[in-house]
């Protein structure tokens, strides 16, 4: 496995896998690699000739300074498990070669990021949207592999996608959980012994929502939910939101046979998760 720090190094040597006829899967990331990531890693194997996978822990998407500052980093520790599974390229640059000038584009991606984490997360969106395209850009896929755990990022990338012309396919891959429902998130490393026991707690409210959705009012499951998580002290929830699937929109009652997404965050002590299942 090659490790690239360098943007002109690694625009060279995509150069030279396409023209040489073969195909790129890309895999970004933020690093502390977990098996949701591996996942993701070996579809990209499966379906391309080269899998370049990017660690870069990106300072413009967070708002909140000590989550950045706090955001595991492990990056020895990830080429080893990325060198192990069939990954050709690591591209990990630095902050200082990615943003030299203090950023002046805004993305606005309308109401799509009025809701859930646009709304509790200001500005993250817009450095989300920056970093991919500019990894897009510079790693010149033809496939990128997302995971559903972040199902507003994809649906974001997808309409940047759309929108800008990338010339590339997007797959969304299913959450991987652990064994207790759990999904996994590179900050799950940061809960302690009894937040990693209480985490589970989110799937279950997931649960919980998905096995009222078809008899009770929207409204009634967000107090059931809340209501269920409340005796855990450690648990703060954010929000519940029940959306239609393709505009993220909030709905107060489900109608028809839309495709919807029950969406939670919550604060597990002083670390914040999110989770969500489909319902097509
Ligand atoms: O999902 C993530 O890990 C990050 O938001 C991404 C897509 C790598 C951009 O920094």
């Amino acid at each position: 496995m090659q490790i690239i720090s360098s943007l002109s190094e690694i625009s060279k040597q995509v150069d030279q896998i396409r023209s040489s006829g073969k195909t790129i899967g890309f895999v970004p990331t933020m690093g502390a690699l977990h098996a949701g990531h591996l996942q993701l890693i070996r579809t990209a194997a499966s379906q391309n000739s080269v899998v370049v996978c990017s660690i870069f822990v990106n300072p413009t998407q967070f708002n909140n300074a000590e989550d950045y500052r706090l955001y595991p980093r492990l990056l020895e520790e990830d080429a080893r498990i990325l060198e192990a599974n069939k990954c050709s390229i690591l591209f990990a640059p630095d902050a200082t070669e990615m943003y030299p000038e203090p950023l002046v584009i805004q993305f606005n991606f309308g109401t799509l990021e009025t809701v859930m984490e646009g709304k509790y997360r200001p500005g993250h969106f817009n450095g989300v949207a920056t970093v991919v395209s500019k990894l897009f850009h510079l790693v010149n896929p033809h496939k990128a592999y997302f995971g559903q755990k972040d199902l507003q990022q994809y649906t974001i990338i997808r309409q940047m996608v759309n929108d800008l012309n990338f010339n590339l396919k997007l797959v969304c891959h299913p959450i991987v959980r652990e064994p207790d429902g759990l999904a996994m998130s590179s900050r799950n490393r940061r809960l302690s012994a009894a937040e990693r026991q209480v985490a589970t707690n989110l799937y279950r409210a997931l649960l919980l929502a998905q096995d009222l959705l078809p008899a009770y009012e929207i409204n009634y499951i967000k107090k059931a939910v809340a209501d269920f998580l409340q005796p855990y002290n450690n648990i703060k929830l954010e929000y519940l939101e029940v959306v239609n699937l393709k505009s993220l929109q909030p709905l107060t009652q489900r109608t028809g046979e839309e495709g919807v997404a029950l969406c939670i965050a919550a604060f597990i002590g002083e670390v914040r998760l999110i989770d969500n299942i489909i319902i097509q």
